[in-house]
């Protein structure tokens, strides 16, 4: 294979970026899925690192690990009823355990603990739910002998960086298309030189051509991840990863992480904030040992894809990034796509009048996303003035309530509408 320089090998990604893109820029909403021998531990996936298991003692967590068949189709059903479009596994996170049938890492989930091959019945729940399939890829690796030494001894990197290679060849040559590769901490090496990114990103590429690749391998490629935060990426696509309690990726009981876990009103405020500035939302679950879905999560997700069922026209698609403001800060809930303008709106006004200031150009028309009820507007100037407001048009669902605004051509506004200006109401 003809390996090409780095400037050559960023043009030609670059290059056809916008079609392998294409589908996950619409997607807008995914599901993570952190699963491990640190789910039977139950507290927290750095817990080998963090309490220093020597490895052969933490080798023997791995009998304990069984999950029950079937367990990723509970993800992936989940996922769907929650209007999820993509989901992505650790199918190997940083203790070294690999879920698959994987000869590169015989500590595997074939030969212990199920002696079932995971990430297979991952693979083929996300086709049958017509889920598009990411695989998470931890660089570091706790349990290989040479994952430490790799830093300063030339050869244990050869060989770390090789067996790298290996599991990631493997997960993309047994499964069939993958959409995602999702890699996670490049340590101890701290440049794509270390890591061999650039030769191993290309040749894995060269397996599967429509792959798109994050950004954790010292290289930019396609994606930025901001992590527990909800940030653009400036120029670029971006992808927030959000805990679903801001305290673990791996599972914790529900006693203990439920009060902290997300209501479906806070997810969809997450999803607000990565739509407006043209991001995707992948938010994470940590299965229980046995898989099962943590059950916390279950409800929330469920409403918002009841209410994403009516509601979708606001987040899935491309969106036009707003040119006037980021979304790093304040409050934002406003939706561009095309001749529209969503406005994602939480509290309905006591009085039925929202006012919306910052829009210049003409509106043509105004109504509920998920019904289609017109509304009776008057614009003046800046302001757009929505009077007499029905109050049985507020969702009843989730208590987010859409109003889509028609202009004239692509909205053009002066600042405020990053954050319209309410009578009484309130935009996330
Ligand atoms: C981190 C953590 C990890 C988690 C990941 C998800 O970098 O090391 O445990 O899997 O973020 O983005």
């Amino acid at each position: 294979m003809q390996l090409l320089s780095k400037p050559e090998y960023i043009e030609k990604t670059a290059a056809d970026r916008d079609r392998r893109m294409a589908w996950w820029r619409e997607a807008r909403f995914g599901m993570f899925v952190h699963f491990g021998l640190y789910s039977v531990l139950g507290r927290h996936e750095w817990a080998m690192a963090e309490e220093n298991w020597p490895v052969d003692e933490y080798e023997k967590i791995a009998p304990r690990f069984q999950p029950k068949p079937g367990a990723p189709r509970e993800w992936a059903a989940l996922a769907k009823a929650a209007g999820m479009k993509y989901m992505v596994l650790t199918t190997r996170h940083h203790e070294g355990f690999s879920l698959w049938d994987s000869k590169a890492n015989p500590f595997n989930s074939v030969n212990y603990g199920p002696k079932r091959d995971i990430v297979r019945e991952y693979v083929d729940a996300c086709r049958e739910y017509g889920l598009r399939i990411g695989f998470y890829s931890s660089l570091m690796d706790w349990h290989h002998p040479d994952g430490g030494a790799a830093a300063y001894d030339s050869a244990a990197r050869k060989r770390f960086t090789d067996y790298i290679y290996a599991l990631n060849e493997e997960l993309l040559t047994q499964y069939g298309k993958i959409d995602i590769l999702w890699y996670d901490v490049s340590r101890p090496m701290e440049t794509f030189e270390g890591w061999n990114s650039l030769e191993m990103n290309q040749r894995l590429r060269a397996l599967q051509p429509d792959i798109i690749i994050n950004n954790r391998s010292k290289l930019d490629e396609d994606f930025g991840t901001p992590e527990e935060k909800i940030t653009a990426e400036k120029d670029r696509d971006w992808e927030s990863c959000m805990t679903y309690n801001g305290i673990s990726w791996g599972y914790v009981d529900s006693a203990q992480v439920g009060p902290y876990s997300y209501t479906a009103p806070q997810i969809l405020k997450m999803l607000a904030r990565c739509t407006s500035g043209g991001g995707n939302l992948l938010l994470n679950i940590g299965p229980a040992p046995d898989g099962s879905v943590p059950s916390e999560a279950v409800e929330p997700l469920n409403a918002v894809g009841k209410w994403l069922e009516k509601n979708g026209d606001c987040a899935y698609g491309r969106v036009t990034r707003p040119k006037s403001w980021g979304i790093g800060s304040g409050l934002c809930a406003l939706t561009l796509k095309g001749s529209k303008a969503y406005l994602w709106n939480s509290i309905w006004p006591a009085d039925g009048e929202l006012i919306l200031g910052g829009f210049v150009s003409k509106v043509k028309s105004a109504r509920i996303l998920a019904t289609g009820r017109e509304l009776n507007f008057v614009q003046e100037k800046h302001r757009i003035f929505l009077r007499n407001l029905p109050p049985d048009c507020r969702d009843t669902l989730v208590g987010v309530t859409v109003i889509v605004l028609e202009f004239d051509g692509e909205p053009e506004t002066i600042g405020f509408a990053s954050r319209p200006q309410l009578n009484n109401g309130r935009i996330f």
